[in-house]
């Protein structure tokens, strides 16, 4: 509304309310916007929190098998070792390795091995059961041999396949992440 001169200052109080009033509605709509838009992001942030962390059931997977499970965008080898397997890391003189770890070190529970799938040299996925050392992994990229510890033994790789954060849920449920 527009005012002439003519307007008593009462007039002029009168419309200055109502603007403050519309001014006030529109920063309260205002407001509204930005809550949900917060509350919108604090439940997205939720959803990754979710995908961030990976249940695995182990009685699913047989002894000698390792089953691949897609965490975070990248595989874990879950392994249910045997006892033979077991037993052949556990005598394994570390100090001759490049990357030394006992086998104890690597595993919560000695039937379970839970590794990063991915080669610590360039990255590849290497294969599991396959290479020189039985029950180990080799990656094909170029030549790098892990045992069924997942320590690097012959090749490129500088450094042993990488333990996720996990913990045992209960004996037969892993959580990764
Ligand atoms: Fe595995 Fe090079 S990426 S040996």
């Amino acid at each position: 509304p527009q005012l002439s001169s003519k307007d008593s200052p009462a007039d002029r109080k009168g419309v200055s309310a109502v603007a403050t009033y519309v001014a006030g509605v529109t920063a309260m709509y205002g407001l509204k916007a930005h809550l949900a838009h917060y509350v919108k992001y604090m439940s997205a942030s939720k959803d990754v929190l979710a995908i961030a962390t990976t249940e695995v059931n182990l009685s699913d997977i047989p002894e000698g098998k390792v089953s691949v499970i897609k965490w975070r965008g990248k595989p874990v080898f879950v392994y249910h070792r045997s006892q033979v397997t077991i037993n052949q890391e556990k005598v394994i003189n570390i100090s001759q390795l490049r990357d030394p770890e006992t086998d104890e070190a690597r595993v919560q529970k000695p039937e379970w091995l839970v590794v990063i799938g991915v080669c610590t040299h360039l990255g590849c996925v290497p294969i599991p059961n396959s290479g020189i050392v039985p029950g180990g992994f080799y990656c094909p990229c170029h030549g790098s041999h892990y045992d069924a510890s997942g320590r690097i033994r012959k090749g490129p790789a500088p450094t042993n396949l990488e333990i996720p954060t996990y913990r045992f849920v209960d004996d037969e449920t892993i959580l990764i992440g």
